[in-house]
């Protein structure tokens, strides 16, 4: 039986994950450790609104358990040795160097965990792993655990995580499956029930699938691919709508209500983001290559073209807008974050949008519920668009959303955050030059009453 887990990255998987563990199963000591002294700081550090990680009911449930049951540190050795189960849940970035650059998952931190666990663990482990990996990944983590000579027995099995975040807590608690990948050999299949008695302490046997360590690896990758095409294909609607004088909110709800197609994840956007969908992709594209399966590869690639398209359609619909010219006016980013109710910003739609109009010489004032000026500028300086000090010229950052819009030509909408709905726009109007325009993004706002108001008003997906 699992006693004592150790989960290696305590990110926005790792964080989560383990809190919802140490939660439903009192009897199992979580220890979750990182390189990182700072963020470890931040998961004990007494302020819960401060914790690195934020979603919806997650500091309820670290207040409840930290101290307990689960721990937060930076003693990885340790942690290791004390584990009879170890989860990897450390960032997979898109490779920046050498063969598969842009294309492929880099795995070095992977391998840097797969051989701190060869040279400390004393006895037998089950490494799980839970960042989403490329297919065979295991093979090459367990080619380095089995030849360390030192008779420990490590039994690796795939336990990706489907969690989205914004709703990790609820994802967690109750997940439509969850799917445990193992070798199908006695000890393989030993340990997969070892792990599938840690969910059963709170989901039902039906929802645990098992199957072999590819398929596993593979199906997270399919799922992530999927969900990612299916926004794409609204997306790729949703530029229709706006020129035949349809509206894709309604289109969306037509599709479906047809069961085989059901009504989840057919919302136009401004483009997804976040830390999966475009990098599993790539993934995806750089093992079907790899294969040779050149159309296989084209296929799944469409899917980022497209997103990549909408956001700067985005951006240059804004600039053309506002009569060809964006240079020296003031624009309010709403959202940064790529979702709401998150406070990730990773491959956020807004980063992209902000930088074609700072390209275009524009001066923006973002406001986010959840984002700090910190994080805006990291991810703008990221991109070596421009200097710091440049972004920082260009860019404010601001802690409400009126004074953002305040004086402001043009709203952009990335970020389809709930408040947005209840704002005073009559307040905003009033303090905007004239004409106001609003751009949506998300098609979240009620574009009639808008334009009562006076404001010229542009959705994505909604046609003339
Ligand atoms: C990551 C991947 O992005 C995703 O593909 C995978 O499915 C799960 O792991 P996430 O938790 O969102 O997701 O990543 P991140 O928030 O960056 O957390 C990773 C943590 O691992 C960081 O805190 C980092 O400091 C830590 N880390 C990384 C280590 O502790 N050791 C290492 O060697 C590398
Ligand atoms: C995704 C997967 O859903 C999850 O199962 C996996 O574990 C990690 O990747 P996440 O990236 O956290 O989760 O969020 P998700 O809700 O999938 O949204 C991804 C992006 O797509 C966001 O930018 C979101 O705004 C966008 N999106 C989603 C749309 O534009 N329209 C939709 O209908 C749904």
């Amino acid at each position: 039986m699992i006693k004592n887990i150790c989960c290696i990255g305590a990110g926005y998987v790792g964080g989560p994950t383990m809190s919802i563990i140490a939660l439903k199963s009192p009897h199992i000591k979580v220890t979750v450790v990182d390189l990182n002294q700072e963020r470890i700081d931040a998961w004990n550090g007494e302020d819960l609104d401060k914790l690195p990680v934020y979603e919806p009911g997650l500091a309820e449930v670290v207040d409840q358990c930290r101290g307990k049951n689960l721990f937060f540190s930076t003693e990885v050795d340790k942690a290791i040795d004390k584990a009879d189960a170890i989860f990897i849940s450390v960032n997979t970035p898109t490779k920046t160097y050498g063969v598969g650059k842009g294309m492929a998952a880099d795995l070095k931190y992977i391998e840097l965990c797969a051989r701190q666990i060869a040279r400390v663990a004393t006895s037998d482990k089950i490494v799980i792993e839970k960042s989403t990996l490329p297919v065979r990944t295991a093979e090459a983590i367990a080619n380095i655990l089995k030849n360390t000579g030192n008779g420990v027995d490590f039994q690796i099995l795939s336990n990706p995580e489907f969690l989205a975040e914004g709703t990790a807590v609820s994802d967690l608690m109750s997940p439509d499956r969850v799917l445990i990948g193992g070798e199908q050999t006695e000890k393989g299949k030993k340990a997969a029930e070892k792990l599938v008695d840690v969910y059963k302490n709170w989901v039902d046997e039906d929802k645990i699938l098992t199957t072999n360590v590819w398929s596993s690896e593979l199906s997270k990758l399919t799922a992530n691919a999927f969900l990612a095409q299916r926004v794409s294909s609204i997306n790729a609607m949703s530029e229709l709508c706006e020129v035949t004088g349809a509206d894709v909110n309604e289109v969306a709800r037509a599709i479906g209500t047809d069961s085989r197609i059901g009504s989840k994840f057919l919302k136009a956007s401004v483009g997804f983001g976040g830390s999966c969908f475009q990098k599993d992709i790539l993934n995806l594209v750089y093992i079907a290559k790899s294969y040779g399966l050149n159309e296989v590869a084209d296929y799944w690639e469409q899917v980022i073209v497209l997103n990549d398209h909408q956001k700067r359609r985005f951006a240059a619909n804004i600039v053309k807008t506002l009569f060809n010219t964006v240079s020296g006016k003031d624009i309010a980013i709403l959202g940064w974050a790529f979702k709401k109710d998150t406070n990730d910003t990773r491959e956020s739609a807004a980063i992209y949008v902000a930088d074609e109009l700072l390209n275009e010489r524009a001066s923006l004032k973002v406001y986010d519920p959840k984002v700090n000026e910190e994080k805006v500028y990291t991810d703008l300086n990221y991109l070596e668009t421009r200097t710091n000090k440049e972004n920082v010229e260009l860019v404010d950052v601001v802690e409400d959303p009126y004074e953002a819009c305040k004086g402001a030509h043009a709203i952009a909408i990335l970020t389809e955050w709930d408040e947005f709905k209840s704002y005073d726009w009559n307040r905003i109007y009033d303090n905007m030059q004239k004409p106001a325009f609003i751009f949506d993004g998300r098609a979240l706002l009620d574009l009639e009453e808008l334009s009562r108001i006076g404001f010229i008003t542009y959705s994505i997906g909604k046609g003339n």
